[in-house]
């Protein structure tokens, strides 16, 4: 399944001939749409100089969650530790942002344009525990080509 999606993948980051909102958009699209455990895809991005993230492409339900400061939550934590996040319980966590009564795990991969933590993919899984090291070594490939697009 992830060897397929990483040809599309590739054949998104790459096609000029839409802007990268509207890359980003598919990619979430894709993720969503072919990845059973994946029910809620999207990236943050580092908002300027300060120090929180904002909410870019997601497929999924809307969130309150737009902005979240550095340290908060997964996302927040990841901003400052730069390392994958992998979450196969939520309910077991002190510092996590609740976002819909139905999620019950979560995975957050950093994003590196020239070694700096630009922003990340965050993933919500109705399913516990679903996420294994191929989830991370995919995204990880997500983000690489994510960051050849935004360079
Ligand atoms: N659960 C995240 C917040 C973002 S939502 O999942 C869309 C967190 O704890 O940072």
């Amino acid at each position: 399944m992830f060897k397929k999606l990483q040809a599309k993948i590739s054949h998104i980051t790459t096609n000029s001939a839409i802007g990268t909102d509207a890359r980003l958009q598919q990619i979430c699209d894709l993720l969503k749409a072919k990845i059973p455990h994946y029910d809620w895809v999207g990236f943050y991005f580092v908002n300027g100089d300060k120090k929180e993230l904002k909410l870019g492409p997601y497929a999924g339900e809307a969130t309150d969650h737009t902005i979240i400061s550095f340290g908060k939550g997964i996302c927040g934590q990841v901003a400052v530790s730069n390392k994958n996040f992998v979450v196969p319980d939520v309910q077991a966590q002190d510092n996590y942002i609740a976002c819909s009564i139905t999620v019950k795990s979560e995975i957050v991969v950093p994003l590196f344009v020239n070694g700096k933590n630009i922003g990340q993919i965050d993933i919500d899984s109705n399913t516990p525990d679903p996420f294994s090291s191929e989830d991370e070594r995919f995204l990880e490939f997500v983000n690489t080509q994510v960051a050849h697009m935004l360079c």
